[in-house]
C-alpha cells in the first residue's frame, strides 16, 4: 500500500485536520451541576473541590448568568436542606431547597436554560442513604412511592427534566407513573441508569453532605467489575420510560458499549473524583490540553451530553479557538 496510502496528507494542517475529525466537543454537549445549600448565607467554596462553590437560596443570579452568557445548555441541581429525616421529608416538600432553588432559576433563566433537577433521598435522609432504611438493610420498593413524590414535587416547581440518582429497581416506572398521573407527561426523566459503585463519588458527598453513616453502597449501586450487567441496567430504563440514559462515572469502555448497542441518548457524568483527579494533575501537566482531550474522549466513546465540573472553563475554552 505505502506510499499510495499516506495518512499524513490529512494530517497536513490544522484546516485539514479540523475538516477531517469524526468528533467534536461542543458547548451544547455540557450540563454545570450546582450546590445550593440552605444553611449558607452566602456562596462558599467546597474544599474537597477546588473552585466549586455552594450557593445560598436568593443569589443564584450570579451562577446562572454566567451559564447563560457562557451558553451552556443546562444545569443539574443537588439541595443541601436544613432539615433532614428519616424518610427524607424535605425532598419533596413543597418549599423545600430545590424547588425554590428551581422557581429562583426560571425567574432568572426562563426558558434559556434547561433546568435538570438531581432526584434522590441521600442528601435528605439522616442515615445518608438513597432510600428507605429497615434494620440496616435500603429498601427498594417503599423508597419508589417517595421518588414518584420528589419527581412531582420537582416537576410542578418547573424543572424540565428529572434525574432519579439512587439506583433502586422500578425507579424509573415508579417516577414515569407518578408524573404522568399529575399531569406532567412532558417532564423528561434523565436516568442515573448506569452508576457504579466508586470511590470517586468521595468529594461530592462532601459537598453535598450526602455520606452515609453506615454501611456503603454497594448494595443498589454497580459493582465496576461488571460490564454486560450495565446493558441490562440501561435496557431496562429504557423500557421502563427513561428519555436520556446516563453512564457514571464516565467510564469509556461502558459509554462505548451503551450507546453502540442500545442506541439512545446518552449522557455521561464525570463525577468529582475525576475532577479531582484532573486537578491534581495539572501540577504535572498542562490543565487545559488534558481537560479538553478528556472530555473530547467521553464524545468519541459515544457520550452525547457530558455532566462536568469543567463545564465553565471547557465553554471558555471552546470559544476561545
Ligand atoms: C447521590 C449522588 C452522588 C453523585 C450524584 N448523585 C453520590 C453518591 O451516589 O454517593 C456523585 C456525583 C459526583 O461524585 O460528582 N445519589
Ligand atoms: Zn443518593
Amino acid at each position: 500500500m505505502y506510499p499510495r496510502i499516506r495518512f499524513r496528507r490529512l494530517r497536513k494542517s490544522q484546516k485539514i485536520r479540523d475538516f477531517v475529525s469524526e468528533t467534536s466537543l461542543e458547548v451544547k454537549d455540557l450540563v454545570y451541576p450546582i450546590f445550593i445549600d440552605e444553611n449558607l448565607k452566602k456562596k462558599k467554596e467546597i474544599p474537597e473541590m477546588p473552585n466549586q462553590y455552594r450557593f445560598p437560596l436568593g443569589q443564584l443570579e450570579e451562577p446562572i448568568n454566567e451559564l447563560l452568557e457562557l451558553k451552556i445548555p443546562a444545569v443539574i441541581l443537588f439541595g443541601i436542606p436544613s432539615y433532614k429525616d428519616s424518610i427524607g421529608s424535605s425532598a419533596y416538600a413543597k418549599d423545600g431547597v430545590i424547588q425554590k432553588a428551581i422557581k429562583e432559576i426560571r425567574g432568572i433563566a426562563g426558558e434559556d436554560l434547561i433546568v435538570i433537577a438531581d432526584l434522590c433521598l441521600c442528601e435528605y435522609t439522616d442515615h445518608g442513604h438513597c432510600g428507605l432504611v429497615k434494620n440496616g438493610k435500603i429498601l427498594n420498593d417503599e423508597t419508589l412511592e417517595i421518588y414518584g413524590k420528589i419527581a412531582v414535587s420537582q416537576a410542578e416547581a418547573g424543572a424540565d427534566m428529572v434525574a432519579p440518582s439512587g439506583m433502586m429497581d422500578g425507579m424509573v416506572m415508579a417516577i414515569r407513573e407518578a408524573l404522568d398521573k399529575e399531569g406532567f407527561t412532558d417532564t423528561s426523566i434523565l436516568s442515573y441508569a448506569v452508576k457504579y459503585n466508586t470511590v470517586l463519588y468521595t468529594p461530592f458527598r462532601y459537598a453535598a453532605e450526602s455520606g452515609y453513616k453506615f454501611g456503603d453502597r454497594s448494595t443498589y449501586q454497580m459493582d465496576i467489575r461488571n460490564s454486560d450487567e450495565a446493558i441490562r441496567e440501561a435496557k431496562a430504563d429504557i423500557e421502563e420510560g427513561a428519555d436520556i440514559i446516563m453512564v457514571k462515572p464516565s467510564f469509556l469502555d461502558i459509554i462505548y458499549r451503551v450507546k453502540t448497542e442500545l442506541k439512545y441518548p446518552t449522557a455521561t457524568y464525570c463525577v468529582s473524583g475525576e475532577y479531582v483527579m484532573l486537578k491534581a494533575a495539572a501540577n504535572y501537566l498542562n490543565e487545559k490540553n488534558n481537560v479538553l482531550e478528556y472530555h473530547i474522549c467521553r464524545k468519541r466513546a459515544g457520550a452525547d451530553i457530558i455532566i462536568t465540573y469543567y463545564a465553565k472553563d471547557l465553554a471558555r475554552w471552546l470559544q476561545e479557538k
